[in-house]
């Protein structure tokens, strides 16, 4: 499969197989061997890259799993996103106090990575979080006939399974 990944602020597409761990597409395909491999059971951190803003062990973490923690961070977005501000600072500090979704309350998710116009934009990672809100409210709108026009979703009483 084609991986367009945003590295470092540059798009870089690759082409690897979709079980490929990260630490692998890094290292031998992008040719960045300033990630280390240690132990390669996700124990001692060598390997550690962020991944929209997590760190995550890229020994053990799937080219997929890049997909699946945008879609994790999109719905958080779409049910939850919401920060509030006093006396000019955002007062959610970190994930206690900024909520995100829960394993329980997340949808199963397959992920199929299809071929795709090269020209166009496309890719895993960043560029699959923007549409999922959008995608969410308009299947909303398709199921209700009620159209939202902000967000989070749980401000109109609608929230996570
Ligand atoms: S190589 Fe040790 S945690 Fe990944």
């Amino acid at each position: 499969m084609q991986l367009t990944l945003n590295v470092n602020g540059e798009a870089r597409s690759v082409e690897v197989d979709e079980d490929t761990p990260l630490l692998w597409v890094i290292r031998d395909d992008l040719a960045l061997t300033g990630t280390k491999f240690g132990c390669g059971i996700a124990q001692c951190g060598a390997c550690t890259v962020h991944v929209d803003g997590q760190a995550v062990r890229a020994c053990s973490f799937p080219a997929t799993a890049v997909m699946e923690s945008s879609i994790v961070y999109g719905l958080t977005a779409a049910f939850l996103g919401r920060v509030s501000v006093a006396n000019g600072a955002i007062q959610e500090g970190n994930f206690d106090t900024y909520k995100m979704l829960s394993l329980a309350q997340m949808p199963s998710i397959q992920t199929v990575i299809i071929e795709s116009d090269p020209n166009k934009p496309g890719g895993i990672g960043e560029p699959d979080l923007p549409p999922i809100a959008p995608a969410l409210t308009n299947a909303i709108f398709a199921a209700t006939g009620k159209r939202l026009r902000s967000l989070p979703l749980s401000a109109h009483g609608i929230e996570p399974a």
